[in-house]
């Protein structure tokens, strides 16, 4: 398996906080069966502007601890990049990463309470110079409600979803679990990624995520097509979008949003 979003470097952001933690990290993901990281640490502009160079180098360092130490999993580079309307104008600078430094794949983070409105805009820019964006964990911002319908509405501008797989086991709240499964059951997820900061509570696992899809009967080519997915933005190859499926929304929730 490939974890396409992992804050597994250490000391550059606020997931691991040092070499000893982001080997523990490295550990735990193999040991689910990882063999690939894309290292995804916040860029934030004005704010957290972590050089292009920084990653790579903290990716190499990473790498040969890693092979030092016996573990056969290889980290990758990339960021996780927080939306401003000037991110565009700064990928173009090349001070931002894209996922495994392959112009082809970004991951981009929205804030968590207020959707900003031009955010299709920076999917339509990206998609102008042939990148497709990735938007990080969409279960877990609040103005995503019951219908998904900016959820589709992002698909059909281009852009990539992923959830986290923390996300499915429950790790924030029944809510955003409920969603999570929910998201995936209407073929709205492209990506099942770990977004993981630590050795606790936050790690690098998916395998548990993928039992609990299974129970909840997702189809196994489904489940497929998500793994397969993420080696496609390893490899920078195009990906197919299944069609989602249309939510029924049940009456109530109709009435609800009339008042
Ligand atoms: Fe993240």
């Amino acid at each position: 398996m490939i974890d396409i979003h992992c804050h597994i470097l250490p000391n550059i952001d606020d997931g691991s906080s040092s070499m000893e933690t982001s080997i523990e990290m490295a550990r735990i993901a193999l040991e689910d069966g990882i063999k690939f990281i894309i290292a995804t640490p916040h860029y934030i502009e004005y704010e957290h502007e972590i050089p292009r160079e920084a990653i790579l180098k903290n990716c190499q360092e990473l790498n040969q601890f890693l092979i030092q130490k016996g573990i056969e999993l290889k980290i990758l580079p990339g960021a996780e990049v927080f939306i401003s309307p000037t991110i565009v104008e700064s990928y173009k600078k090349g001070k931002i990463i894209s996922l495994n430094d392959g112009r082809k794949y970004i991951l981009i983070e929205l804030p968590v309470a207020a959707y900003p409105e031009y955010t299709e805009d920076i999917i339509f820019e990206f998609k102008v110079m042939g990148i497709t964006p990735i938007i990080a964990h969409i279960e877990r911002y609040f103005y995503v409600k019951d219908d998904f319908e900016l959820v589709f509405r992002l698909i059909n501008k281009g852009a990539l979803i992923q959830v986290n797989s923390t996300s499915v086991m429950g790790l924030f709240g029944k809510e955003v679990k409920n969603k999570s499964i929910d998201l995936i059951k209407h073929r709205l997820v492209h990506f099942i990624a770990s977004d993981a900061h630590t050795t606790r509570g936050r790690v690098p696992k998916i395998s548990e995520a993928l039992e609990i899809l299974r129970k909840e009967r997702v189809d196994e080519s489904y489940i497929d097509y998500i793994l397969i997915n993420s080696q496609k933005v390893v490899r920078g190859e195009e990906i197919e979008i299944l069609d989602p499926i249309k939510k029924k929304v049940k009456w109530f929730y109709r009435l609800k949003r009339r008042f």
